[in-house]
């Protein structure tokens, strides 16, 4: 009898949920797209009832256009946007909209934070610096501007476990989100208790902490009616969406570089140590099977592609951006994009900085700004390399993956810039990939990660390798590009 797992990834713009069978043959991939709200100028938040429809009726578009019997899905693994604040009162309901990794509005607070002696305590614990949109800093904002909301709190989650209680009743989270929250001990993979109780956080609020592969629970009737899933189907903990995409990419132990551009961009890599970097410029987090992650995470990655499409470029698609960018040489002739629209996390975790086109003369034309977008974010991801290669980890491999993998040129613009051979999975939906993966272990269908992740992921043929001549180029304006954000930095 065939085996499936089902891994489902919660994004900040859409759910998508993939089937695949214990041999590795993906049955299929459904995906449902959501809005994020803005109630005021830097707020982020999304309704997690309406998330959690979106993700039922995709399981059960899913479950109806592949026509399997879902008694055969051995598994249910979670994968999640990170970082976001979802609360629950003691009648286990949604007290408020969740407020979501891309949310602002803890800035000053932050900014006040910054000069005290507690702000160096969250980076020595958490092993990362307090940024806008995380779990901690906008619970601490909520304490002080919402205080009758602060009040109600019962559990504070994230936004996939949210998901996970409403598949099969269980409460928790598990290490590589709690990690993101910042208001977790990193390195002993704890919750930092003692820290929340210091800045008047009780910590009771925070869900129970397990692994990744473990089971949280089955799931329920009511999940059942509203999914198609076989109700007692085993639901594992999964983790957070750069976790679950490196794991979707086979990147479980250390030796290989993933560079993925979705919504955002990160660099990251894994190592068996709480390694960090001295500067807290990168962030460090815990990965599966008792290691961590170092990730240089960029607040802009396809956002700012689409957002130069939506504006300047109406009408277009990705595919004729893909074909303008063919026609302009390596290094847009001198045209150089600071991509910091949503301001920035690493390097510079400055939520004022600002974006910059910068070098432009009259020779730019419109398809010289669509090259130099995708070099910009391109170029963030060096930076975040570079910070790797100052803490001695090898960057000899680099898989890409998101939606910067889905365009050949873009993958030869990260190839030239990174100046590394770039490797693609067959999969085009890595972190669903990962959440099936972790849910095969969970289940016992494999004995390790390393065996699943040798099952299930698969590369393509084709590797793009760096040109010298490009490479060439882009050293020259990586060392321009790198002095936009220290030149400018004052006057944002
Ligand atoms: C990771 C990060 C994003 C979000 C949303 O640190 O901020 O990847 O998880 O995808």
């Amino acid at each position: 009898m065939p085996q499936y797992l089902m891994g489902i990834d919660l994004g900040t713009s859409s759910v998508k949920v993939l089937l695949i069978d214990s041999s590795g043959i993906i049955l299929g991939v459904r995906a449902n797209s959501y809005e994020i709200q803005s109630r005021h100028p830097g707020w982020a938040e999304q309704d997690m009832d309406l998330l959690w429809e979106a993700t039922a009726s995709t399981i059960k578009e899913l479950l109806t256009g592949t026509g399997i019997d879902p008694i055969q899905i051995k598994g249910i693994g979670l994968s999640g946007q990170m970082h976001g604040l979802v609360l629950l009162n003691r009648e286990r309901q949604l007290i408020r909209p969740a407020i979501i990794w891309i949310d602002q509005r803890s800035a000053s607070y932050l900014e006040a934070m910054s000069r005290s002696e507690i702000y160096r305590q969250f980076q020595e614990i958490t092993l990362n610096t307090p940024g806008t949109g995380f779990y901690v800093s906008s619970l601490l904002w909520l304490k002080e501007q919402e205080p009758e909301n602060y009040r109600k709190i019962w559990k504070a989650l994230l936004p996939k476990d949210y998901i996970r209680y409403r598949l099969c009743g269980k409460i928790g989270t598990e290490e590589t989100d709690a990690s993101g929250t910042l208001i977790f001990d990193t390195s002993k993979r704890l919750w930092a208790r003692d820290l929340a109780e210091r800045v008047g956080i009780d910590s009771q609020i925070f869900p129970d902490c397990y692994t990744s592969c473990e089971t949280a629970g089955t799931v329920t009737l009511q999940c059942a009616r509203a999914t198609g899933l076989a109700p007692g189907t085993p639901v594992m903990f999964g983790g957070g969406d750069q976790p679950m995409q490196a794991v979707g990419n086979g990147i479980i132990s250390p030796g290989t570089v993933c560079a993925n551009i979705g919504t955002g961009s990160q660099l990251s890599c894994v190592v068996d140590r709480p390694l960090f970097d001295k500067a807290y410029r990168t962030n460090t987090f815990c990965h599966v099977q008792g290691m961590w992650t170092i990730m240089g995470a960029s607040l802009n990655g396809g956002i700012a592609l689409n957002w130069l499409r939506d504006n300047f470029f109406q009408g277009n698609g990705y595919a004729s951006l893909n074909r303008y960018i063919d026609d302009v040489p390596a290094g847009s002739d001198g045209l150089i994009f600071l991509p910091y629209l949503a301001g920035e996390r690493s390097p510079h975790m400055d939520s004022k900085a600002r974006a910059i086109f910068f070098g432009l003369t009259l020779r730019h034309n419109y398809k010289h700004f669509a090259r130099a977008v995708m070099e910009g974010i391109t170029f963030s991801l060096r930076e975040a390399m570079e910070i790797f290669l100052e803490l001695g980890i090898s960057c000899e491999k680099v898989v890409a993956s998101g939606g910067g993998a889905k365009s050949r040129s873009w993958l030869q613009i990260q190839a030239d810039i990174l100046g590394k051979e770039i490797y693609t999975s067959r999969c085009t939906q890595e972190a669903c990939l990962g959440a099936a993966i972790i849910a095969g272990v969970g289940a016992g269908i494999y004995s390790s990660l390393k065996e699943a992740c040798d099952q299930l992921v698969l590369f393509k043929d084709e590797i793009v390798y760096p040109q010298d001549k490009n490479c060439q180029v882009y050293e020259e304006q990586f060392r321009k590009y790198r002095q936009l954000y220290p030149c400018n930095r004052s006057l944002f």
